[in-house]
């Protein structure tokens, strides 16, 4: 088989993609990307992919979460530190429940490009091309507003490097402290919740004295200081990813320097298709959505193509049939990576199984179908003896109301009053710390069972 190349893509039939009109314009924009320095670097790269190989072997446990769409106007460093905000108590929650680490990944800094189900949108009798997320063209519903513009791919480009540039400050700088974990309640509105997230700070606070007393502190365990925080996108916009890859100098692979870790979406992932082709020749750690439409022979050949050594840590697939349905799929699927011997890590996406449209025309995801997805996700694998490597939440620190349920009770009129989802509903900060305990607690049940196993 002759070398793959960062244009290999171009060959393959491709989807959900734009058709840029202004191609010298296309051309000079690719060409100055091309020239920019990656975002992440290769060692980063391969670091995730560790920590991912010990998820797949139930030693850590997967957290990703962010906008469904970054946005471009709302991009203000108070959302980013939010939403890193809650991922940070969230995390917390989960290790105190499962006493694994949890490898933290943002939907962030890179997460610009969106699939549609349908190419045209029609709004009283008027039809223009789908909004595609702000590296494409814009929301507003007029003609000029939805051409495609490849000079949004710099915009991009500048805003997850200011993005991750923040996020490095403060995974390292001293607010990601674990000494700090009362603090980053500050500002939380008070909910049952908060005052939940309280008592396991105060625990966590607790064992912290304990630890100093013991002799273990911030100068001798460096650790406790700072986290390491991973970015993620979708892999969609194919000519924004190939400018941004680069050859690694130390192994000579390719990286694709635009986000940690990149994923290929359940719109997208044609064994023979132009996202699969890309995803395949980088380096970095892959997901890959798997929706109810996913065959087992597709996955078979999806495996095959896209881990081929068999790399734990390699490919995480993201399950994502909505509620009430993952009985039906996950279980095949996991035959068919068992009969493969196939190394995956298992996560669980309850949001895009449970989009509706409201009563109040709002789209949305009812919290009850999205826990009720986790519950069944954990039941599968508890029942299979496979290991539940992590969940991918749509979510902000912002507190939104974009899905409906939760201990706060958003109701569909609700909605209208703090919905600003550039695409998909998100879960607010309320309703991501409740998610957290709920999976909290099936962690340590799972882990419960585990050592009585091991004392049995
Ligand atoms: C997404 O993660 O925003 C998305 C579009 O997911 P999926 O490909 O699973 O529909
Ligand atoms: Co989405």
């Amino acid at each position: 088989m002759s070398e793959w190349q960062k244009t290999g893509w171009r060959n393959k039939p491709r989807i959900q993609m734009p058709d840029y009109t202004d191609a010298t314009a296309l051309n000079a924009v690719e060409a100055q990307l091309s020239n920019y320095p990656p975002l992440v670097f290769a060692g980063e790269a391969r670091r995730l992919k560790k920590h991912l190989g010990a998820a797949a072997r139930g030693e850590a446990f997967l957290l990703q979460g962010g906008d469904c769409a970054e946005s471009f106007e709302q991009f203000s460093a108070d959302g980013i530190r939010d939403t890193f905000k809650v991922m940070l108590q969230m995390a917390m929650v989960l290790t105190h429940g499962a006493k694994v680490p949890v490898i933290k990944v943002g939907r962030m800094a890179g997460q610009f490009a969106k699939p549609r189900s349908a190419p045209t949108e029609v709004i009283d009798g008027v039809e223009l091309p789908s909004y595609r997320g702000d590296i494409i063209n814009e929301l507003d519903f007029t003609s000029e507003a939805r051409i495609p513009d490849p000079a949004k791919m710099l915009q991009a480009y500048t805003q997850a490097a200011a993005t991750l540039n923040l996020l490095r400050a403060f995974s390292t700088g001293g607010y990601a402290d674990v000494h700090q974990v009362h603090a980053w309640t500050l500002g939380f509105t008070e909910s049952e919740e908060a005052e939940r997230y309280r008592e396991v700070a105060n625990r966590i606070s607790d064992t912290l004295d304990f630890m100093k007393a013991a002799g273990v502190n911030q100068d001798t365990a460096h650790t406790l200081q700072s986290v390491e925080f991973y970015t993620s996108h979708e892999s969609l916009l194919l000519e924004y990813e190939q400018a941004l890859t680069r050859r690694d100098s130390t192994s000579g692979n390719w990286l694709a320097g635009s986000g940690h870790l990149i994923w290929i979406g359940d719109r997208t992932r044609q064994p023979d298709g132009a996202h699969v082709e890309f995803a395949r020749g980088v380096l970095n750690p892959i997901g890959l959505k798997c929706g109810p439409s996913m065959t087992s022979d597709d996955l078979r050949l999806l495996m095959a193509r896209l881990n081929p050594n068999n790399e734990q840590g390699r490919l995480t697939l993201i399950a994502r049939f909505g509620a009430g349905k993952v009985a039906e799929h996950l279980p095949r699927l996991i035959q068919t990576v068992r009969e493969e011997g196939a190394e995956v890590v298992w996560v669980c996406d309850p949001m895009h199984g449970n989009t509706i449209k409201s009563s109040s025309g709002y789209k949305t995801r009812p919290f009850e179908s999205v826990l009720r997805e986790v519950r069944e996700f954990f039941g599968i694998h508890a029942a299979e003896g496979t290991v539940p490597g992590g969940v991918h939440f749509e979510m902000t620190g912002q507190d939104v109301t974009e899905c409906t349920g939760g201990v706060q009770a958003v109701s569909d009129e609700d909605l209208s009053d703090r919905y600003h989802t550039a695409c998909d509903p998100r879960l607010n900060a309320s309703q991501s710390l409740e998610l957290a305990f709920l999976v909290a607690e099936e962690l340590s049940a799972l882990r419960n069972t585990r050592l009585d196993r091991v004392a049995g």
